[in-house]
């Protein structure tokens, strides 16, 4: 049984304790929808403030929904659309304050209020992005972009 440990420290220690948990966690399984699966649930489980964890996988079109925590949320989104669609065009980590202020936003939970969609690489190849919505604007800062990026990258090296 997995027992969650509460974070504490400054907000970088927290995410360096949330990696180790997510290092321990996704250990010794390569398989991409059970890590992405378990990452979700501890992410959703750790951090305050987030109505939607989850993964979309690139399938050489466009992105597929993964396993998520959160509503159900609309199945494909192509590459030229929303913000998880410029996450993984641009290969860039988009960090929303205010989703209401993107025209090419997609709503698919009416509570979203910022966004953080870190593009999921290995090396050149794209696989997919990790998504993360909440209901409180600006939610996300630049070291919870350094900290879900890490994590990101865990998951990644988590595949191979
Ligand atoms: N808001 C995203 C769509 C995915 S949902 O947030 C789960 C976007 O604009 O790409």
């Amino acid at each position: 049984m997995f027992a969650s440990q509460p974070l504490n420290g400054s907000k970088p220690e927290q995410y360096a304790q949330l990696a180790g948990q997510a290092r321990a966690l996704l250990a010794g399984e390569r398989d991409r929808v059970a890590n992405a699966a378990n990452l979700c649930a501890l992410v959703t489980h750790a951090l305050p403030d987030l109505n939607w964890v989850g993964f979309y996988f690139y399938d050489g079109r466009e992105l597929v929904v993964g396993p998520f925590q959160g509503l159900p949320a609309c199945v494909r989104i192509p590459l030229d659309r929303g913000v998880c669609g410029a996450a993984a065009r641009t290969r860039s980590t988009q960090r929303v304050d205010d989703v209401h202020a993107v025209a090419d936003h997609i709503a698919c939970d009416a509570a979203s209020h910022s966004e953080l969609v870190v593009p999921l690489l290995d090396g050149e190849r794209l696989i997919g992005v990790f998504d993360l919505d909440s209901p409180r604007p600006a939610r996300f800062d630049a070291e919870d972009q350094a900290g879900l990026e890490a994590l990101a990258g865990i998951y990644v090296a988590s595949l191979r």
